[in-house]
């Protein structure tokens, strides 16, 4: 894995945003594989900035997303459909049908997690952007997940609904469920890009780079990609 330790918020976010640049000129037919949460706004607010100022073309690139909360529709303003919609695809000239993500509303839940590999066995990810949940999580592949999940239902741990509350109007009302892309689907991504900012997230930092690979740190897993950067902010590289 290369780590790259920059010293704050925004020059990760410049660091990462010259890789996602870099790879969507030398292929306009890019797909890239989304996260949602807080650690990319910073990214996609470049990619945004860049498309209007320097004309950056998404017209032929797909994205596809890593996650959504179950019981949650697109028009949700908590849906990382929406998140997605409002933080990064309005700016750019991405066609809508060629961003996907899981229905949150799906009735059938099995059927919507064969869809969505279907999806992504014909789309074949060049680039997976990734978060880092605090315990570890990649997606919302939580502690003890199988490295060979595929997308999958996912009852969210209590630390992820507790971090994630800071986004709810209550802990109460963040989903307990959501659809997830699984570890397996992730790790077939050509390239995997992991950001990770702040204090919050150093011991999960330090279990995915120089850990033992092992599935109650499901980030550790990415040691074993053959191509995988991890940007770092000074706080949450503190323990590497
Ligand atoms: C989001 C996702 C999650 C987040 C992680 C970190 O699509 O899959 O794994 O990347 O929970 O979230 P933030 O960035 O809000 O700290």
């Amino acid at each position: 894995m290369k780590v790259i330790v920059a010293d704050d918020y925004e020059s990760m976010s410049e660091r990462a945003f010259e890789i996602m640049k870099d790879e969507v000129v030398r292929n306009p037919n890019s797909v890239l594989g989304l996260a949602t949460g807080t650690t990319p706004l910073g990214l996609y607010r470049l990619m945004v900035d860049d498309h209007k100022r320097n004309g950056t073309d998404y017209g032929s690139v797909k994205t596809v997303n890593l996650d959504e909360y179950m019981g949650l529709s697109s028009a949700d303003r908590q849906s990382y459909a929406r998140f997605m919609r409002e933080n990064l695809f309005d700016g750019l000239n991405i066609a809508r049908e060629n961003t996907y993500i899981e229905n949150g509303m799906a009735s059938d839940a099995e059927s919507e997690c064969l869809r969505y590999n279907e999806i992504l066995d014909g789309l074949n990810i060049d680039i997976q952007l990734l978060g880092l949940g605090s315990n570890g999580h990649i997606a919302f592949n939580e502690p003890g997940t199988q490295f060979g999940t595929e997308t999958h239902v996912v009852k969210l741990a209590d630390s992820t609904v507790k971090d994630n509350s800071r986004l709810f109007d209550s802990t109460e009302s963040v989903p307990t469920h959501a659809f997830t892309m699984g570890i397996k689907n992730i790790m077939q991504a050509k390239k995997v890009l992991v950001l990770a900012s702040g204090s919050n997230k150093a011991k999960a930092v330090y279990g995915a780079v120089r850990g033992e690979v092992t599935e109650e740190l499901p980030a550790s897993v990415l040691q074993l990609h053959p191509d995988c950067t991890l940007i770092a902010d000074r706080a949450a590289a503190a323990l590497l």
